[in-house]
C-alpha cells in the first residue's frame, strides 16, 4: 500500500517534536514537507528545532521552510513556560548543518499540494497563520489536500484561557479564515488530546526504547507535567496518529465558529454538534491503550534503526 503523504506545519515544541518523530518513524507515512510557524516559541527557535530534529532523526531529504513569525493581526503569544525558551524543554540537539528552503512555508505548502493534487494530507499542529495565508494566496488548496487535520481547539475548556486552546488563541483571525474556507477540518482538540497523557508508566515504557527513548522521547514527554492530569498530553502526536490509525478515534461532525471579538473568549472554538451545516469532524474519544501501543511501537522502530545506524 502506498504511504500516506503529509505536510506537517508545526511550532516545535515538545509535542510537535514527538509528532515529527512519529511522522518519520511510521513506514506507512511519508513526510513530504515540514513548515514552521511562530507559536510555542519564536519562529527562529521553532525553525532551528525542526532543522536539528531533521538531522538528529534522519529525515534529511525532507524540505523545511520557515513561515509566519507573528499572527495575522495580534501581538505574538508564546508557551515558553511549557516548552522552555528554546522550545524542546531540557533537550539540546547538535546544531543542524543544513538550513531552510529559500522559499516561504506558504509557498512550499501551495507548491506541494498543487504538484500532487488529492494525494497529500495537510496536518497543522501550531497556530494556523501559515494555513490562513496559504488559503488567501491559493484558495484551491482546499480541493488539492487529501485531508486537513489540526491539533487545536476544544469543545469544552481551553488551556491558554478558560475559553481558548493555545493554537487557536495565538491567532484567532487565522483560525476564522481556516474554518470558513469550505473544506472539512478534522479538529483534534484538547477534549481528545487530554486522553493521550504521558503518565509516569508511559514514560517508563519510553525509557525502555533504548537511547532515543532515554535521551529524547521521555525528556520531551515529561518536561512539563500538568498537575491536573499528573502527566503531559502529547497533543500533536494525536494529529499524526489520526492519519494512520483513524480507528482509534470516535468522531462527530460539528459546525465550529471562532470567536475573534470576545474580551475573555477570543480564540474559543464554538462547537455545535447539532448543526445542519458542519465544517468540521471532531474526534471526541480516543482508544488510549491502542494509541500508546501504536505510537510506542513506531518510536521503538525509530529507536532500533537509530541504534543500528549510530
Ligand atoms: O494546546 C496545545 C497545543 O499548543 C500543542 O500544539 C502545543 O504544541 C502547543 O502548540
Ligand atoms: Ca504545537
Amino acid at each position: 500500500m502506498a504511504p500516506i503523504k503529509l505536510i506537517l506545519d508545526c511550532d516545535p515544541g515538545l509535542d510537535d517534536a514527538l509528532a515529527l518523530l512519529l511522522a518519520h518513524a511510521d513506514e506507512a507515512l511519508e513526510l513530504v514537507a515540514v513548515t514552521t510557524v511562530g507559536g510555542n516559541v519564536t519562529l527562529e527557535n521553532t525553525t532551528r528545532n525542526a532543522l536539528e530534529l531533521r538531522e538528529y532523526l534522519g529525515f534529511d531529504h525532507v524540505p523545511v521552510a520557515a513561515g509566519a513569525s507573528v499572527p495575522l493581526l495580534r501581538a505574538a503569544e508564546n508557551a515558553e513556560h511549557v516548552h522552555g525558551k528554546e522550545g524542546l524543554g531540557s533537550v539540546r540537539l547538535p546544531a543542524a548543518v543544513n538550513t531552510v528552503e529559500s522559499i516561504h512555508a506558504v509557498e512550499l505548502i501551495i507548491q506541494t499540494l498543487r504538484d500532487a493534487p488529492g494525494t497529500v494530507h495537510l496536518v497543522a499542529t501550531g497556530p494556523l497563520t501559515n494555513i490562513a495565508l496559504a488559503l488567501k494566496k491559493e484558495p484551491k488548496i482546499i480541493d488539492w489536500v487529501a485531508s486537513f487535520v489540526i491539533m487545536g481547539g476544544s469543545f469544552t475548556r481551553g488551556n491558554a484561557t478558560p475559553a481558548a486552546e493555545f493554537n487557536i488563541f495565538a491567532d484567532p483571525e487565522a483560525a476564522e479564515i481556516v474554518f470558513a474556507a469550505g473544506w472539512e477540518v478534522v479538529m483534534i482538540g484538547l477534549d481528545l488530546t487530554h486522553q493521550a497523557i504521558a503518565t509516569e508508566e508511559i514514560a517508563e515504557r519510553m525509557r525502555q526504547l533504548g537511547p532515543l527513548g532515554v535521551d529524547l522521547i521521555a525528556p520531551l514527554a515529561t518536561f512539563w507535567i500538568d498537575p491536573k492530569t499528573g502527566g503531559q498530553a502529547v497533543h500533536d502526536v494525536c494529529a499524526v496518529a489520526y492519519l494512520t490509525r483513524p480507528e482509534l478515534f470516535e468522531s462527530k461532525r460539528a459546525r465550529v465558529e471562532i470567536e475573534t471579538s470576545g474580551t475573555f473568549t477570543a480564540g474559543m472554538t464554538v462547537t455545535d454538534f447539532d448543526s445542519s451545516t458542519p465544517n468540521a469532524l471532531v474526534p471526541v474519544t480516543l482508544d488510549a491503550a491502542g494509541f500508546w501501543d501504536y505510537v510506542l511501537g513506531e518510536w521503538h522502530r525509530a529507536a532500533s534503526a537509530r541504534s543500528v545506524s549510530v
